[in-house]
């Protein structure tokens, strides 16, 4: 009796002074739904920095908890996952959402909160900043916006694709495929380049013939598709079938390891890295999380943009906790609107905006593989 009393005792002991010292993270991620190799990718990157900071004894002596919630890069799910997470857990700090349609509302329930939310990957414009205009106090992000990468995209178009006249198909009820179809077509006409035709759809849409046969008249030599993988698969299967030949583009969505390679061959998309790149931080990245996760063959990963991503944003965040010498989340947003950090995905400095100025890779699709085309400075 009395041993057990002690255990018991040392137990409540250790609960409540490992309670004192930890360091919640959330880290809300798509484990479910349209998405699911975003959500994976994206709580492996969260992870492997808190096992690492946590290695090196966490961060200004606190031992780093992560709680992950599976909010599905869906506006509901998201929601309850940051309610539960700030009003149950009671978290100050959110590594998520990755789709903007999922972060924007987070950020709204985040912000009067005074909870920190970090997205790894939302590039929308709206997710810091609201709609008056201004920044949201504490909402940042580690990638760059969609009215660099749309515009980049329609420059790419014109110049390397050589092409004058383009098609735009996008989701109509997704502020990320609405945001660089209107940043493309912006930039895409300013260069002198035509829409010959422009469509939407929904997110459940399966069947996309009748645009696509749209395409098939209007002639154009760029489609802009700028969606998440799932939807990518299904448009350029079709279209490949349909005899369509014309490249299709899209933004840093296309990003999966599930990215059909052979509906999608021919295709250019924007993304946050490359693996080729010589830096150290990529390199050592790299080692890193082939060493900490195994494919179904053994063979170490190789991580894609958003487990990079979501390493830089939690990295981000242990370091700007670290200059604040607190866990205060006033004083960390002040250190985060000055920091300087040396990321995987690249330099990383805030504007007022509370969005990093980063530059961008464009890869390719062809034969079978992913190839590496080129950087664009911003
Ligand atoms: N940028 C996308 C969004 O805002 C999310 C995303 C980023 C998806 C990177 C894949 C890779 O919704």
């Amino acid at each position: 009796m009395k041993r057990v009393l002690t255990i018991a005792l040392v137990l409540v002991l250790a609960v409540l002074t490992a309670g004192a010292a930890d360091l919640k993270v959330a880290v809300l991620a798509p484990l479910s739904g349209a998405v699911p190799s975003f959500g994976l990718s994206t709580k492996e990157g969260a992870l492997l920095a808190i096992q690492e900071w946590n290695a090196k004894g966490g961060v200004l002596g606190m031992k780093i908890v992560p709680i992950v919630e599976d909010s599905q890069c869906d506006a509901a799910a998201a929601t309850n996952a940051a309610n539960k997470v700030i009003n149950q857990d009671g978290v100050k700090f959110i590594i998520g959402e990755v789709c903007s349609s999922a972060s924007i509302p987070v950020s709204e329930i985040a912000g009067p909160a005074k909870v920190i939310e970090i997205s790894p990957t939302s590039t929308n414009p709206n997710v810091t900043v609201d709609k008056a205009g201004k920044t949201k106090d504490y909402i940042f992000r580690a990638c760059y916006i969609d009215p660099f990468q749309g515009g980049i995209l329609a420059q790419f178009s014109n110049t390397r694709l050589k092409a004058k006249k383009a098609f735009i198909m996008y989701d109509q009820g997704n502020d990320y495929t609405i945001g660089l179809a209107t940043a493309f077509e912006a930039k895409f006409k300013a260069l002198g380049g035509t829409i010959v035709g422009k469509e939407t759809y929904t997110k459940t849409d399966t069947d996309f013939s009748a645009i696509l046969a749209k395409i098939k008249n209007a002639k154009p030599e760029v489609v802009l598709l700028p969606d998440y993988y799932n939807i990518v698969n299904l448009v350029t299967k079709q279209a490949k079938e349909k005899g369509i030949s014309v490249p299709f583009v899209g933004g840093d969505g296309w990003d999966s390891s599930d990215l059909d390679l052979a509906a999608s061959d021919g295709g250019y998309y924007t993304n946050h890295y490359s693996k080729d790149d010589p830096r150290a931080e990529v390199q050592n990245f790299l080692k890193a999380y082939a060493a900490a996760y195994k494919d179904d063959a053994g063979k170490g990963k190789v991580p894609d943009a958003l487990a990079v991503l979501a390493y830089d944003a939690t990295n981000l965040l242990f370091a700007s906790i670290k200059a604040a010498g607190k866990a205060d989340t006033t004083a960390v947003k002040t250190a985060l609107e000055k920091i300087s950090y040396n990321a995987v995905s690249g330099k990383i400095t805030f504007d007022k905006l509370h969005n990093p100025i980063k530059a961008l890779t464009i890869l390719s699709v062809k034969g079978g593989k992913i190839n590496f085309d080129s950087v664009v400075q911003p």
